[in-house]
């Protein structure tokens, strides 16, 4: 088995606010990872960390075997491979949703400008909205725009997916489609790592569930073990709450 990710010791600080305090991940090949935790816990500073936005106080991040603070490593090169949602879709407004998803692949010279748009049309297409090609962001729904931001994230033929909050900030009803589209890309192997607060998805899809509080893992196991048998204390109380909103 190959390891996509390993996070060795990682800590990092803000000022003098430690907010991750030796953190140990690894991810690997094809597998589904779920962070899980409060707020504050600094699961998005790990995946920040991950695909380089942010760097690391000390501690190594490796990316298929490569150190990515390395003064060596080409961390564009890198990122390349990493693919990023966000809560909020920061689509480019002026242009249209294709050109949104073929901007990236076109730019950096990787892809001619006929292939990315066919391969924009086919990632469209598996994402639901092979009608909107032509369409502009301020057009759609929030859960659309969340399913082009997906497939242009896809149109970098990443290895890793990064998921953050990618459903949070949708109507309720909007919720489905775009988890419906991560189901898919995990059945298909896709290596993700995912943060999300819907509970249900994460027993579904989850390989692994991590459960992070206050800058470090707590606790980590299958969704029985975590869902079921949580047995950390605050791990406990963290899905009283949650599951019981
Ligand atoms: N750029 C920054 N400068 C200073 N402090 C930061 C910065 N980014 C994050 N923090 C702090 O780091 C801690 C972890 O934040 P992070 O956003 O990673 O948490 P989270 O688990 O993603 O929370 P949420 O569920 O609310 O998204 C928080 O205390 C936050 O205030
Ligand atoms: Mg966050």
């Amino acid at each position: 088995m190959t390891t996509r990710v390993e996070m060795k010791d990682v800590h990092k600080r803000y000022g003098s606010n430690d907010v991750i305090k030796g953190v140990d991940l690894q991810v690997e090949d094809n597998e589904v990872v779920v962070m899980i935790g409060p707020s504050g816990a600094g699961k998005s500073t790990v995946l920040r960390m991950i695909n380089g936005l942010e760097t690391t106080t000390s501690g190594e991040i490796l990316i298929d075997g490569e150190d990515i603070a390395h003064p060596g490593v080409n961390i564009d090169k890198v990122r390349e491979k990493i693919g990023m949602v966000f809560q909020h879709f920061n689509l480019f407004p002026n242009m249209s949703v294709l050109d949104n998803v073929t901007l990236a692949p076109t730019e950096l010279g990787l892809q001619s400008k006929a292939d990315a748009e066919k391969a924009g049309r086919e990632l469209l297409e598996s994402v639901g909205l092979g009608d909107k090609e032509d369409a502009m962001p301020a057009s759609l729904s929030g859960g659309q725009k969340q399913r082009v931001a997906i497939a242009r994230a896809l149109a970098m033929k990443p290895d890793i997916m990064l998921f953050d909050e990618p459903t949070s900030a949708l109507d309720p009803e909007m919720v489905g489609d775009v988890l419906e589209v991560m189901r898919k890309l995990a059945k298909e192997g896709m290596t993700m790592v995912i943060v999300t607060h819907e509970m249900g998805f994460a027993r579904e899809v989850a390989d692994r569930v991590v459960f992070f509080g206050d800058g470090k893992i707590l606790e980590q196991g299958t969704p029985e073990q975590i869902f079921d048998h949580p047995q950390h204390e605050r791990l406990q109380s963290f899905l009283d709450k949650v599951l019981n909103v």
